[in-house]
C-alpha cells in the first residue's frame, strides 16, 4: 500500500433544518466490511494517539465533533490530513504507518476497522514497519 492508495471520502450529507444526518454502510461508502468501531476522545491538548501501523486491518476515520490531524507515512512519504467535518473520513489501507495529534477541544476521532481488536496486527515499531514495506512492495 501507498500513500496513493489512502481516499478522503466524502460522506452523504442530509441537509435538513432540524439538523444535518450523515451516514456510511459496509461496503458501501466505504470499501470494506465494518468489523470493529472505536472512538478517541478527551485527548489532553499536545497528545499525539495512534502511532503504528497494522498488517491486514483497514481503517476508516471521521472527525465527528471538532478537528485533529492524520499524519501518514508509507516508509518513503509522508502526508498530513486534518479531518475538521462530520462528513468527511479518510480511508487508511493496511500498511501505512499512521499518527493522529494536534487534536482540538472536545474532538472525537470514529475509526471504523475491518478486523476486530488483534494486537498482533499491529505494527509499533517503525525500523520494522519499514523493513516489511521493503519486503512486500506491494
Ligand atoms: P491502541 O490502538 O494501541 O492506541 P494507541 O496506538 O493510540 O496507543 O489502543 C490502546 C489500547 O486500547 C490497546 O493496548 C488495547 C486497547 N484497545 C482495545 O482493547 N480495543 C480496540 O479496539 C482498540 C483500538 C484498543
Amino acid at each position: 500500500m501507498k500513500l496513493t492508495d489512502v481516499r478522503e471520502i466524502v460522506l452523504p450529507k442530509i441537509l435538513d433544518p432540524r439538523g444535518n444526518l450523515s451516514f456510511f454502510e459496509n461496503n458501501n461508502q466505504i470499501p470494506f466490511e465494518i468489523k470493529r468501531t472505536y472512538w478517541i476522545y478527551d485527548v489532553p491538548g499536545g497528545e499525539t494517539r495512534g502511532s503504528h501501523a497494522f498488517k491486514t486491518s483497514n481503517e476508516f476515520i471521521v472527525a465527528l465533533s471538532g478537528s485533529f490531524d492524520v499524519v501518514l507515512n508509507d516508509g518513503s512519504k509522508e502526508v498530513k490530513y486534518s479531518l475538521n467535518r462530520s462528513y468527511f473520513g479518510l480511508y487508511v489501507p493496511k500498511l501505512i504507518w499512521r499518527r493522529l495529534e494536534n487534536f482540538s477541544t472536545n474532538s472525537l476521532a470514529l475509526v471504523v476497522s475491518s478486523r476486530k481488536y488483534d494486537e498482533f496486527d499491529y505494527i509499533r515499531n517503525f525500523d520494522e514497519f519499514k523493513i516489511i514495506k521493503n519486503e512486500n512492495k506491494e
